[in-house]
């Protein structure tokens, strides 16, 4: 992508974490970025640290929490308010909302399907219109290899749409998983969808980074483990490493006009057998679409263009 400095990203999260780390690589290179994110104190401490190093740096924040619709309409709304191009949307806030029982988002979802899942989805299909006029443009949805059974050991996704609100059985771990299955069904079908348009759809994973996590644990020992021991491990990503292959996936040449992919370390990798199956894509889109209300959207559009 050339001429940077007319190119805007937004990044959902970009306030902590992989987010916060690419969000600051993302100025330094001239983009004009979008943080939206939910804390807007700790936004405005982001903001306040990539000017200290970069103080032309073009950055600001949206309000943003992907566990409210309503939210997620207003933080649509305020970034069309303001007339700008979009040229990238980085789905990467979320995670895994540890606890023993399911809680869950302002509509009724389980957290961390609901976050991780259906609140990019509904952001996504509201700021379409909006990358699209803007293409050449790219969606980049964070996912996790921890999707693919077996991988680390873990059990992987487990999806059940009699459970999706933990009715049989709650398990964080599982639901994480899930919801990392729903970002690569999502991203997969999107770039089916988008098909023509200029605008392109990738899912990647940072791989396990061990520092993107370690000031939310809350123990003096996990602290350690998550800043000083685990960082060391062959396999862990630092945060320089990770948000290095998100700015890959989302600026890089080589990845113009290339949709459909799981991008891992800046390379193509394979993702679970049950990823490629467009019905189960399908299906979880057309049920995103009614639960996010999308369907009452289109039929309102419809009817004011009939009138
Ligand atoms: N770290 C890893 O090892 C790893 C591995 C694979 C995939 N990932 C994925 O990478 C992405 C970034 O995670 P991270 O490791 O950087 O973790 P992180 O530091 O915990 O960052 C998560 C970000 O998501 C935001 N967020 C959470 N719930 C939100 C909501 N309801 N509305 C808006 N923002 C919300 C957080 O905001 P607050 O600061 O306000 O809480 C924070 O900015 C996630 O999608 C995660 O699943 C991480």
């Amino acid at each position: 992508m050339s001429d940077t400095s007319a190119r805007v990203v937004m990044i959902t999260g970009g306030n902590s974490g992989i987010g916060f780390a690419t969000a600051r690589k993302l100025a330094a290179k001239g983009f004009h970025v979008i943080m939206a994110s939910r804390n807007q104190q700790t936004s405005a401490q982001a903001i306040a640290r990539i000017r200290a190093d970069q103080p032309d740096a073009r950055v600001e924040s949206i309000p943003l929490d992907l566990a409210s619709f309503a939210s997620i309409r207003q933080c649509a709304a305020a970034f069309q308010a303001k007339g700008y191009p979009l040229h990238v949307l980085i789905n990467n806030a979320g995670g895994a909302f540890k606890g023993k029982q399911a809680s869950f988002t302002a509509d009724g979802f389980e957290m961390t399907f609901g976050t991780n899942h259906q609140g990019h989805f509904l952001l996504t299909h509201l700021l379409l219109d909006n990358l699209k006029r803007s293409a050449p443009a790219r969606v980049i949805t964070v996912s996790s290899q921890r999707h693919i059974p077996g991988y680390s050991g873990g059990p992987g996704a487990k999806f059940d749409y009699a459970n999706l609100k933990g009715e049989k059985f709650y398990n964080a771990s599982v639901f994480y998983c899930n919801s990392k299955l729903a970002n690569m069904w999502f991203a997969y079908e999107l770039q089916r969808r988008l098909a023509g348009t200029g605008v392109t759809s990738n899912a990647v994973c940072p791989g396990f980074v061990p520092e993107a996590i370690g000031d939310r644990r809350t123990s003096l020992f996990d602290r350690w483990l998550y800043r000083q021991f685990l960082p060391r491990l062959p396999f862990a990503r630092s945060l320089d490493q990770a948000s290095s292959s998100y700015l890959l996936a989302a600026t890089d040449a080589r990845w113009e006009g290339v949709g459909g992919k799981f991008i891992v370390d800046g390379k193509e990798r394979r993702s679970s057998e049950d990823s490629y199956d467009e019905a189960q894509a399908r299906r979880l889109w057309e049920m995103s679409w009614t639960w996010c209300g999308l369907d009452k959207l289109a039929a309102s559009d419809q009817a004011a263009q009939n009138a």
